[in-house]
């Protein structure tokens, strides 16, 4: 049966964590001499910010603001700089290097294993099918003992799609270990969220991301969901104050405007579909994977010289012709339509290689 503290690495249940100025009196009003800020102020004067001041080092306006959004308390959220940070966060919490394992489906984002690799932590990997989908026996066969975290990408990058949800519960159900659900393109994906699912199942976390659909790569800031313990646990291990004073001023601002989010997301998947239905009508194009986000997973003739061509005429994409089923194939993410536009003009005068005849 599952139970967070079987699965905690053991020297991290008694760890005391780094008290900041903040942790011992956070009221707003007061002379503050106990961080060793500067006074006056700051070399910057960046639009009432107060950033010779240390900020909130667990986000709560922002956790207030975004959890009646999410459908979850506040105590449910963790935020990260960048949900790359939880993705390392998590793996320092649970696998202990040199012992345990994370498990994840390959083709699928690269962080899990590289984080992984980086704590010394081994990677067991079962690959998706040929359409992207779990091997869901093959999953359950793969995990053991040490296996402490499945990693579910859902809609997966590379490949856009979503994962079936009957599939990636039936894991979460089965096993002791952490399931991971990364939900980074879930903004554009016309299925529901496994949020609700949280309260139900204490393995599970759901990690997203303000980098994608919101708009908001430059700024860093990611988002774990899960039950309270395994957040109080996030809190306790990651660097005090995670996410800057501007990221948490701008995080609140943005939150305001979720319509724009939202309408901006109708735009990229319109132009998703007239982008798909170009690559499609091209002789160079064999297949464009099906997509639940915003990306199309191409696959091209000759992706090698298609990669190059674009890259000549300053057309950057996402070559990820080396990875487990991923032959021949080119990651496009959707442009504006005169992002397309341009792309679209420029495969159309990809020299298309004759056809030697046939010698007899
Ligand atoms: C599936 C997935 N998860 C996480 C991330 C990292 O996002 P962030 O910018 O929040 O670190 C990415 C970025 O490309 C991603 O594709």
């Amino acid at each position: 049966m599952f139970q967070l503290q079987n699965l905690i690495r053991p020297h991290l249940l008694t760890l005391t964590p780094y008290a900041t100025a903040r942790d011992e009196y956070s009221g707003k009003e007061g002379i503050f001499l106990d961080a060793n800020e500067n006074p006056i102020g700051s070399t910057l004067d960046v639009s009432g910010a107060t950033v010779n001041r240390y900020p909130d080092p667990y986000q709560l306006a922002i956790k207030e603001k975004l959890a009646p959004i999410k459908g979850v308390r506040p105590t449910q959220i963790f935020l990260g700089n960048g949900s790359d940070e939880v993705i390392d966060l998590l793996i320092r919490a649970f696998c202990e290097p040199g012992l345990d394992q994370i498990l994840i489906l390959p083709p699928t984002y690269g962080m899990y294993e590289v984080s992984a690799t980086i704590n010394n932590v081994e990677v067991q990997k079962v690959s998706l099918t040929a359409d992207f989908q779990i091997d869901t026996g093959r999953v359950l066969d793969a995990v053991d003992f040490n296996t402490k975290i499945i990693w579910l990408c859902s809609p997966n990058n590379p490949s856009g799609n979503l994962l079936d949800r009957v599939a990636m519960l039936r894991i979460i159900e089965s096993v002791d270990c952490l399931v991971v659900v990364d939900e980074a393109y879930s903004d554009f994906a016309p299925e529901a969220s496994l949020l609700p699912e949280l309260d139900a199942h204490p393995n599970l976390v759901v990690i997203q991301t303000f980098s994608k659909a919101w708009g908001l790569a430059g700024l860093r800031a990611g988002m774990a969901f899960a039950q309270e313990d395994l957040i109080g646990l996030l809190n306790k291990i990651k660097p005090p104050y995670n996410l800057n004073v501007l990221t948490q001023q701008h995080l609140l601002t943005a939150l305001e405007n979720a319509p724009e989010k939202d309408e901006m997301v109708r735009q990229i998947l319109a132009n998703r579909e007239t982008l798909r239905a170009q690559l499609e009508s091209l002789p160079i194009v064999e297949q464009v994977f099906a997509s639940d986000s915003n990306q199309l997973l191409t696959h091209f003739t000759d992706s090698t010289a298609v990669f190059a061509y674009l890259l000549s005429h300053l057309i950057i994409v996402r070559d990820r012709s080396k990875v487990v089923r991923c032959e021949n194939c080119l990651r496009i993410t959707v442009g504006t339509a005169e992002e397309n536009a341009q792309l679209i003009r420029l495969l159309n005068e990809f020299p298309v290689p004759e056809k030697s005849p046939i010698s007899v």
